[in-house]
């Protein structure tokens, strides 16, 4: 399988309780390498421009509102089939059907609040890697 990229972003409700380093060891126990990371915070518009596939559904304005009400750790990780590993280390968007030691079974509280995004496709991972960062910023 090839070395992929992902964008990873963990969400306010998880920097809010100092989960950083326990979600990160999710990933580097997996085979996921962070080879960027910064923590930063969102504007709602920013949110908005980052989320606009989901502008129509109705849950984008609190979406967009809580991730803009703290901070978050933006950050690629690299690895083999990286983007379908980071999907399944995460579980399911819902941690109500997350699988047993994902991080959203462990750390998530709701739908909403669900401690961590990643990308979907190699598509969305490159635009979103690029929202983010510059080529300069990853250093492999
Ligand atoms: P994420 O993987 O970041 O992609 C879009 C996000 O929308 C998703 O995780 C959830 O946090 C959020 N989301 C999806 N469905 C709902 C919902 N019904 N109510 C609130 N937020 C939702």
């Amino acid at each position: 399988m090839a070395i992929e990229r992902t964008l990873s972003i963990i969400k306010p409700d998880a920097t809010a309780r100092n989960l950083t380093g326990k979600i990160n060891a999710k990933f580097e126990e997996a085979g996921l390498r962070i080879v960027a990371q910064k923590r930063i915070l969102l504007t709602v518009g920013q949110a908005g421009t980052f989320y606009a596939v989901h502008k129509e559904r109705p849950f984008f304005g609190e979406l967009t509102e809580f991730m803009a009400s703290g901070p978050v750790v933006v950050q690629v990780l690299e690895g083999e089939g990286a983007i379908m590993k980071n999907r399944e280390v995460m579980g399911a968007t819902n941690p109500a059907d997350a699988a047993p030691g994902t991080i959203r079974a462990e750390f998530a509280q709701s739908v909403g609040e669900n401690s961590v995004h990643g990308s979907d496709s190699p598509e969305a991972a490159a635009e979103e890697i690029a929202y983010f960062f510059s080529g300069l910023e990853l250093v492999g």
